[in-house]
């Protein structure tokens, strides 16, 4: 069962995009055809699947790691409280109905 959610692109159009479980966020945002670069493939040394997260849903994930954590304090849009970097992101159903907003590009 996938999980439907909502992606504020850098215009700020909104989409409804089918995340599947078998997805992290990244895979989910690029095979829908969101303007996300993804250059590294998803191995967290990019940043550029930046997005911001709800609250609520940054609680729900709990903390970044470390990796991660470093990469996106370097990103000049990084928002403590709101960044992740969305290959970092794994399915979860509860994130059904969130919404995901891609961060600028750098
Ligand atoms: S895809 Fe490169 S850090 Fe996420």
């Amino acid at each position: 069962m996938n999980a439907q959610i909502t992606v504020v692109d850098r215009e700020g159009r909104q989409h409804s995009v089918p995340w599947e479980p078998d997805q992290s966020l990244m895979e989910a945002l690029r095979d829908n055809d969101m303007p996300v670069l993804a250059s590294c493939g998803g191995c967290c040394s990019c940043a550029t699947c930046h997005v911001f997260l709800p609250d609520d849903v940054m609680e729900t994930l709990g903390e970044r790691d470390g990796e991660e954590l470093e990469l996106l304090a370097e990103t000049e849009a990084f928002r403590p409280g709101a960044s992740r970097l969305a290959c970092q992101v794994h399915f979860a159903a509860a994130l059904a109905g969130t919404t995901v907003t891609l961060a600028p590009e750098e």
